[in-house]
């Protein structure tokens, strides 16, 4: 090569980066700071406010019509909608994405960013969104057994004939996402197969299983849990020192009795993570899994899901599936913070796929936001058995339609707070505690009283918020369902002075002033009956 041509050559090169790292910087992604992590949206941090549909509201686009007639309705900024591999490829090899299409324009439509959900070989670890010709073929696409040998309603993952066609299918997908959506950035996430796991047995007992599992892990898998032998599950890692931290031997020897869920979660992991990495070849925004939890009295795997990323098995998960960005928690449990806090690492950002719609549910978009860094919160089913009418929201729709109508202004102000400890959730806990406290730093707390009918019947409603620190005596306050006092910690024990509250709500970074609230109203406790948003300037000087 002379030295013009590899001049030219190297110039090309740089140019090629450039390009490619300009439309890459504009597609929807994580990015990663130490422990900290945000999903960008054409460059800027998005929070996620949604909901989900009903797993079959996706196969004709008037119900769609009816879900982002609803997610507007509770002032969404976001849709999760499932793409079925049947009506993808409903013939081997034959794509149609005419209805995804309309998906994609109806959302654009109602401003609402997609998650789509690929309901491939999976759907609650079932087989039920495979195309009939997966269906019909039980012998190229291979079915899990049971222990006494009989076949389950399952594509075993060690079927390599089904990884293919899964994989082919969706490639074809994201390819088309991305010709169909690179610049307008409305499809934000993916969800790669729905809730995979085997369950009512604890693996897949198929002879090309059983062979595996006769085996040994993998010796990458075992140096991944090797390095992070501190941090691993207290599950998994107690299986493990009981076998001595053996590095070598088959599954049984290495994990004990908990083999058969550690070996589960390899083979789904592994087929997953082919299935995202076919995707991410064509368009790599952000991919994540959804698990269903262990729920009190399970009391062993398969009993619960098993192999799924759940509190016994996530780390396997962590170490195999490279391609999945977010292994995401659908909570339906009533200790959801509990819950969500183990999916909350400075591996794995918490985004709640799913959670009840159910009001009890509802305030736990403040726990998520506000108490751990989440980055987004979709309860299922928003269109559930209802049909929209202007003005009529159900009970579950208008619970969430309080949260979301003062978090929507807020979003921008939630995001640049994230990790500096100045978003703080007020929320009714389990037990119904009608006080709270709450530490907010500079000698200073805020003390709420939740309103009587709140803590009474927690089914039909609940009292929730946030406080935002913006300076030490400078708050926002929303939600609704109590009143807040704001009390100093030196001195005598005494409330803070108020200079100024006002009502209002954000339009951009500007405070657009509704009331002021100062005076009578504004010296005795700041009352949230309703949803509303107070800016409370505090009077600090004394301190
Ligand atoms: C969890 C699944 O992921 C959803 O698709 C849906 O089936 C819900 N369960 C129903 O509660």
């Amino acid at each position: 090569m002379n030295r013009e041509f590899s001049l030219y050559v190297a110039l090309a090169f740089v140019s090629f980066a450039a390009v490619a790292q300009t439309q890459s910087a504009a597609i929807p992604r994580l990015v990663h700071d130490g422990e900290q992590t945000q999903l960008l949206v054409d460059g800027a941090p998005f929070i996620i406010l949604g909901a989900q549909s009903e797993n079959t509201s996706a196969s004709n686009l008037e119900d769609v019509e009816v879900v982002y007639h609803d997610l507007d309705a509770v002032h969404a900024n976001s849709a999760t909608i499932p793409i079925s591999w049947s009506l993808v490829e409903p013939k081997p090899g034959q794509f149609d994405f005419h209805l995804m299409d309309g998906i994609i324009e109806g959302a654009r439509h109602h401003h609402l960013k997609l998650i789509l959900l690929w309901f491939g070989t999976s759907k609650n670890g079932l087989m039920g969104f495979t195309p009939d010709w997966v269906k019909e073929d039980r012998a190229t696409y291979f079915r899990v057994r049971d222990a006494g040998g009989d076949e389950q309603y399952k594509i075993s993952p060690f079927s390599e004939e089904a990884l293919k066609a899964d994989r082919q299918a969706f490639s074809a997908m994201m390819r088309h996402i991305r010709e169909f959506d690179q610049h307008d950035h409305t499809v934000i996430l993916m969800q790669v197969e729905n809730e995979d796991c085997f369950y009512p047995e604890d693996r897949d007992y198929s002879a090309a299983a059983s062979r595996a599992f006769a085996g040994q892990p993998p010796s990458d898998l075992m140096s991944y849990l090797d390095k992070q032998r501190e941090t691993i599950t207290p599950a998994l890692h107690s299986a493990w020192r009981q076998r001595g931290y053996r590095m070598t031997g088959s599954w049984t020897e290495v994990f004990g009795d908990m083999a058969p869920e550690v070996f589960s979660a390899w083979a789904l992991s592994s087929y997953v993570d082919k299935v995202a990495e076919a995707g991410k070849t064509e368009y790599a925004i952000p991919y994540y899994i959804n698990v269903p939890l262990i729920n009190t009295g399970q009391v062993r795997a398969g009993d619960w899901p098993s192999g799924t990323a759940n509190s016994q098995v996530l780390d396997i998960w962590k170490a195999v599936a490279k391609h999945i960005d977010i292994i995401a928690p659908d909570i339906y449990r009533v200790d959801f913070p509990q819950q969500a806090a183990f999916y909350n690492r400075p591996d794995n950002v918490l985004f709640v796929a799913e959670t009840g719609i159910a009001p009890y549910y509802a305030p736990y978009v403040f726990t998520t936001l506000a108490g751990m860094n989440g980055i987004g919160y979709t309860p299922f089913g928003i269109d559930h058995g209802y049909e929209f009418k202007e003005g009529a929201l159900t009970a579950d729709q208008a619970a969430l339609e309080e949260n979301y109508r003062v978090l929507r202004p807020l979003l921008p102000i939630i995001a640049r707070n994230r990790y500096r400890g100045t978003l703080f959730p007020i929320v009714l806990d389990m037990y119904r505690h009608e006080s709270l406290a709450i530490p907010l730093g500079d000698s200073l707390a805020a003390v709420v009283h939740f309103d009587e009918k709140f803590v009474a019947d927690t089914e039909a409603h609940r009292g929730g918020g946030i406080i935002i620190k913006l300076a030490p005596d400078k708050f926002i306050v929303t939600g609704e369902g109590f009143h807040i006092n704001f009390a100093e910690l030196k001195g005598l024990p005494r409330d803070a002075e108020y200079i100024s509250v006002e009502e209002g709500t954000f339009d951009g970074d500007n405070w657009v002033t509704k009331r002021v609230v100062t005076g009578d109203r504004g010296n005795v406790s700041l009352r949230l009956h309703q949803p509303r948003i107070l800016q409370v300037h505090l009077n600090r000087t004394s301190n």
